[in-house]
């Protein structure tokens, strides 16, 4: 399906790619476009190295969703890594071992669960923090027909894409070990208290509630209908290698993904001088290429963009550049 289709249609779109080929230009070129079609759109920035502001050259207060002046139905956020970090206080200190006063139970046959536990890599916070936008945004009703994500470069929005399923094995984890050590713990309590101190420990609920939220995260992310991810890259060897094994990931997470972005090619004129004659050829050839395997192979849209004399910043420039992507 065309990037135009997805713009006008769908609730998510994620741009990402390798560092540095245009991601943030790219997501914020179309974020203009879909808004000047009528969509009321957000865009938000899940990369810790935020430069959305930067792209649409205005102050962006971290944290803060910003309308944009002069861009009707725009609005911007990076998100503040520091401010979400409250949010999560309290979700993670489960620590039963500890709550029982019963040290190095840990190595014990009963707390399998807790071993296993630990050897499961816990999500980065990064990720976390801009999964928890996503999932805020799923979860609550908001004004906002179009979400755009302006993602990490590859290796953090894969960790990101993956956190569904990395999340939902953790917190399945953990509900099991706090079913079983709500248990114990529960009758050591009753023991000594005699039942008469009760105390609210809505943990359990917790965890169950945010178990669910990222299945219907997941359920929206993989959904053709809701999501669409917008592979950008470059005409070079290595960009190719590192899209293929993008789009892999992207196909092994069931994230839907129709159309790659060509950035940065040397245009076809009688101006280029010898130095950018031979990048222009090197770079026709590598473009042959991603025709030939993303495009004819996999069936997905090829979209080539030139590279501009000028840098992508601003209004007027980024126009300029969806003018280009989009037609
Ligand atoms: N087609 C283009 N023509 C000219 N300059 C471009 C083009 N695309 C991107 N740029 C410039 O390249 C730089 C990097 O672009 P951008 O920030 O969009 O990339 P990114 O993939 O988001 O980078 P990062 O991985 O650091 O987030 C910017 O200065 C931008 O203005
Ligand atoms: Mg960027």
């Amino acid at each position: 399906m065309e990037l135009r289709e997805i713009l006008l249609n769908r609730k998510m779109v994620m741009f990402g790619g390798k560092g540095g080929v245009g991601k943030t230009s790219c997501a914020t070129s179309s974020a203009i476009w879909a808004a000047e079609h009528g969509r009321k759109t957000l865009i938000i920035s899940t990369d810790p190295a935020h430069s959305l502001g930067d792209s649409l050259d205005i102050e962006l207060p971290p944290g803060d969703p910003t309308p944009i002046e002069g861009v009707e139905n725009l609005t911007a956020l990076e998100i503040n890594p520091k401010a979400n970090m409250s949010e999560f206080e309290g979700m993670t200190n489960i620590n039963p071992i500890e709550e029982m006063g019963l040290p190095g139970m840990g190595d014990m046959g009963m707390f399998g669960d807790l071993q296993e536990l630990s050897t499961m890599n816990p999500p980065g916070i990064d990720e976390a923090l801009a999964f928890a936008k996503v999932l805020e945004f799923i979860e609550t009703d908001h004004e906002y027909e179009l979400i755009i994500f302006d993602t990490a470069p590859t290796g953090h929005t894969l960790r990101f894409l993956g956190l569904p399923e990395t999340l939902s094995g953790w917190i399945g984890k953990l509900l099991k070990l706090r079913l079983k050590v709500g248990k114990i713990f529960g009758s050591i309590k009753t023991f000594f208290t005699r039942g008469e101190e009760k105390e609210d420990d809505n943990s359990l609920e917790l965890l169950e509630k945010l178990n669910e939220s990222i299945k219907r995260a997941r359920e929206d992310l993989t959904n053709p209908n809701v999501n669409s991810f917008v592979i950008v890259m470059i005409p070079e060897e290595m960009a190719i290698a590192e899209t293929g094994r993008l789009n892999n990931q992207l196909v092994k997470y069931q994230i839907p993904s129709s159309n790659i972005i060509v950035n940065q090619l040397f245009p076809d004129t009688q101006e280029l001088c010898d130095f950018c004659q031979s990048r222009r050829s090197m770079q026709q050839k590598h473009l042959e290429r991603v025709k030939k395997i993303f495009g004819e192979n996999m069936n997905k849209n090829i979209i080539e963009v030139p590279l501009f004399k000028e840098e992508i910043r601003g209004n007027s420039m980024l126009k300029k550049m969806a003018e280009q992507l989009i037609n």
